[in-house]
This record gives C-alpha cells, sequence and structure tokens, in this order.
C-alpha cells in the first residue's frame, strides 16, 4: 500500500433495512411503500418482494460474526420507520425498537461502530396514503421520528444519517418512474424535494438532542456527462447535474438551491425555510458507483433524457461503468464545494453469481473494482479531499430494488433459499485490506 489514510480511517459496510431485514409481517411492522409497489405487476424483476430477503432480522448475530471476521470497525443499516411506527406516526411499536436495541449491543460487543440512517426509502404507507413526502407536514412526522429513534439508541449510538440518496427516491420515485409511489407528475417532484430538505433540517435538530451525536446525511454523488458533445447534451447534462447532485446538498448544505430548481421550488416555498433546512452538520456521506448520462429532449418537463453509458467504457458484470478516476474526482469536488469531513457511505460493484463448484465465489472483478476504486479515494487523499472513512456496499447480496435478488453486491454471499451465508474472494480480500492499512497505520 502507498502513502496511508488516516490513521483512524474507517473502515466499513453498508446496508439498508428493506433490503436484507425480511420479516415484513413479524412483531408488529407496518406496511412499507415497497411492500405495496412490489406486488405491482412488473415493477421487481421476477415479482421478487423483501418479505424474507436475508431474514437478517432473526439473524442478526451470525450477520455481526461475518463483520467480526472480516475486521470492519463500523457498519452502516437504516432503521425501518414502519418497524418502530407501523403507522408512520403515533404510538411505538415496542418489538421494533428492541430489534435495535439487540443489533445495536451486538455490534457494541464485537467492537463495531454502529452508523444509523434514517431512511433507507421504506416510507411508512399509512403516511403514503397521506400523500408522503408531497405533503409538507412530512418534515415533522420526520422529525417525531427521528426523535423516537435518537430517544431509543442515542444512549449508544453516535453516528446518523438522515436520509440515504434524496435524489434518487425523489427522481425515481415521483418523476422518472421505477420506485414508489412512481408517479410522474412535475409539481410534485419539486414538492417532494423541499418538503425531503425540511425534513432533513427538521431532524438534524432533532438529533442534536443526544449528546456527542455526529451526523450527517448521504448523497449519490457523481459525473453528470453529455451523451454527446454537443451544446444542447451539455445543457441537458447541467440540469441532470443540478437535480441529481445539487438539489439536497446545496440547500442543506450551503444554504440555497441551484437556480434551475428555484422557480419550481417557490411554489412550495415559505419564509424560514432555507434556515430551516441548512442545519449545521458534521460529515457528509458520499455514495458513488459510476458517472451517469444525459441527452437533450425537448419532450421531456424536465428538459432532459437519461441516455446509456458510452458503448466502449469499461463495465462491471452487471453493465455499470467502471471509471475509478469519476470517484476521484467527485470526492474532490464535493470536498471543494461542501468543506465537510467525507465518508464513502456506498461503493460497490454488482453481478450475476452462483456457487463454484468448490462452494465458493471468486468474484475477481469486484476485487479488481474495490481495490481500483480504493485507491481513485486515497489519490483523492492525496491530493487534499478530506476522506475519513470507505464503505463497501453491502455486506450481504439483498434485495436490489427494481432488479429484485438477481444483481448481487454483496462481499458474502447468500443463498435465498437456505439463508445460508458464504463469504466470497472479495470478503477476504476487504479483511486483508483492512489489516494491511492498520498494520501501517500502527507502524
Ligand atoms: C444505491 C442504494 C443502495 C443499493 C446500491 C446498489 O443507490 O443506496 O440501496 O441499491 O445503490
Amino acid at each position: 500500500m502507498r502513502r496511508p489514510l488516516r490513521r483512524d480511517f474507517v473502515w466499513g459496510v453498508s446496508t439498508s433495512s428493506y433490503q436484507i431485514e425480511g420479516a415484513a409481517q413479524v412483531d408488529g411492522r407496518g406496511p412499507s411503500i415497497w411492500d405495496g409497489f412490489c406486488r405491482e405487476p412488473g415493477r421487481i424483476a421476477n415479482g421478487d418482494t423483501g418479505d424474507q430477503a436475508c431474514d437478517h432480522y432473526h439473524r442478526y448475530r451470525e450477520d455481526i460474526a461475518l463483520m467480526q471476521s472480516i475486521g470492519v470497525n463500523a457498519y452502516r443499516f437504516s432503521t425501518a420507520w414502519p418497524r418502530v411506527l407501523p403507522k408512520g406516526r403515533g404510538a411505538a411499536n415496542e418489538a421494533g425498537l428492541a430489534f435495535y436495541d439487540r443489533l445495536v449491543d451486538g455490534l457494541l460487543e464485537a467492537h463495531i461502530e454502529p452508523w444509523v440512517c434514517l431512511y433507507h426509502w421504506d416510507l411508512p404507507q399509512a403516511l403514503q396514503d397521506l400523500g408522503g413526502w408531497t405533503n409538507r407536514d412530512s418534515a415533522e412526522w420526520f422529525a417525531d421520528y427521528a426523535r423516537l429513534i435518537a430517544g431509543r439508541l442515542g444512549d449508544r449510538v453516535k453516528r446518523f444519517a438522515t436520509f440515504n440518496e434524496p435524489s434518487v427516491f425523489t427522481i425515481f420515485g415521483y418523476s422518472a418512474g421505477g420506485q414508489p409511489p412512481g408517479t410522474k407528475e412535475l409539481e410534485s417532484f419539486y414538492a417532494t424535494i423541499h418538503h425531503v430538505n425540511l425534513a432533513h433540517g427538521a431532524a438534524v435538530d432533532a438529533l442534536r438532542g443526544v449528546a456527542g451525536a455526529s451526523i450527517g446525511v448521504i448523497h449519490n454523488m457523481q459525473p453528470a456527462r453529455p451523451a454527446h458533445p454537443t451544446p444542447a447534451d451539455g445543457k441537458a447534462a447541467a440540469i441532470l447535474d443540478d437535480i441529481w447532485n445539487r438539489a439536497f446538498p446545496d440547500p442543506q448544505i450551503i444554504g440555497d438551491y441551484p437556480a434551475s430548481l428555484r422557480a419550481g421550488i417557490d411554489l412550495h416555498r415559505r419564509e424560514g425555510d432555507m434556515e430551516r433546512i441548512c442545519r449545521p452538520i458534521d460529515w457528509l456521506g458520499v455514495n458513488h458507483y459510476s458517472p451517469i448520462y444525459a441527452k437533450a429532449e425537448g419532450a421531456s418537463p424536465l428538459g432532459f433524457a437519461w441516455a446509456e453509458v458510452p458503448a466502449d467504457a469499461p463495465r462491471s458484470p452487471i453493465g455499470w461503468q467502471v471509471d475509478p478516476e469519476a470517484f476521484r474526482d467527485t470526492l474532490l469536488d464535493a470536498h471543494d464545494r461542501y468543506g465537510l469531513p467525507i465518508y464513502v457511505t456506498e461503493n460497490g460493484a454488482g453481478a450475476a453469481e452462483k456457487l463454484d463448484a468448490a462452494g465458493g465465489v471468486n468474484d475477481v472483478e469486484r476485487i479488481d473494482y474495490l481495490s481500483r476504486y480504493i485507491e481513485a479515494m486515497r489519490e483523492a487523499a492525496e491530493k487534499g479531499a478530506d476522506v475519513r472513512g470507505y464503505f463497501v456496499w453491502s455486506l450481504l447480496d439483498n434485495f436490489e430494488w427494481g432488479a429484485g435478488y438477481t444483481n448481487r453486491f454483496g462481499l458474502v454471499f447468500v443463498d435465498y433459499a437456505t439463508q445460508k451465508r458464504v463469504p466470497k474472494a472479495s470478503a477476504r480480500w476487504y479483511a486483508a485490506t483492512i489489516k494491511a492499512h492498520a498494520a501501517q497505520a500502527t507502524s
């Protein structure tokens, strides 16, 4: 290894509630918007659902032991809002809260720091029935939920994130389709952007009630590129960049919306809102996989259309572009623009995998991807980006949203029929990477 990262660099793995917990109808969990969406014909590959997923709800001890064997010092997971508040607000579900108690206690016993994200897309269905994020009251619903989690876990958990990838669930949920609720009305799209931002600010205030809390937010950030080097495609890419990369972190951290969004947002903005949104936070979580592309599309309400990755670009087994330099540049840009300590809260590679004849998975392409991206992160750190940690997506193969169980991102293979976990070659490789860093940091 070259020049070391910070001595206290955080090496972790990430997951999310709906993607791994299963136990969808167990111990009083209420329905989330994903439970219903998965049941709509044609939405999810093979009609898959998160009903069972990795059954992490019952197997979390085994999963903590897997993390221990990899040697991570942090675990980022999300709490399921409908598990702790089955109707989204009102009466809390003690059994749901007790699950997160057990998980947190198990992690601490294993010397793994819990990093809790409050929202990884599983909104309670009861709140969707009231309009979900299009309802301005959603900011207060979310703040109450944040207070509940802070009050219950805050004696042991200090790392909190408000949202995971707000631009992804608002774009695909309210504009492009593919995620619940699957509507495509421009006005509700702008409303959700603004209300999610208000919810973020309100939750930051709620989480400040935890002594010693270190609060952040997790954004997907990747270069938005024009499909062709034409002025029209350049303009389309700039619009996509504003919506994908800036619509949330700019108001949350800098206190203003990108110019191209202001007219749409103004319909929903009230006096004092920007101060409510822009609350001081302690770190920025960056999720990154690969660049995205846009082309001009006059008929599209937002002025752009998604475009394909260039045909000659190197790709991962599931077709996502592999471009570590884009990752390095993203980290440098995020550092320059937002000036906060950065934790890479997701990075990883998907594949359609099976156990081989020897009963293992020799995932050389994932190892190649991860090592090149970690190297790119190291370069960004050398050039001045304040990168303090890195979490692989994901610990386990899991429910990959619209792709169902076909795309596997885990360091650990999951046989969904038996729930048997089998660490892949990448799990051993990651363990060695963490060990090498620890050796260097103490030498
Ligand atoms: C991210 C999501 C995460 C996972 C990865 C592959 O956008 O946050 O849940 O699906 O992509």
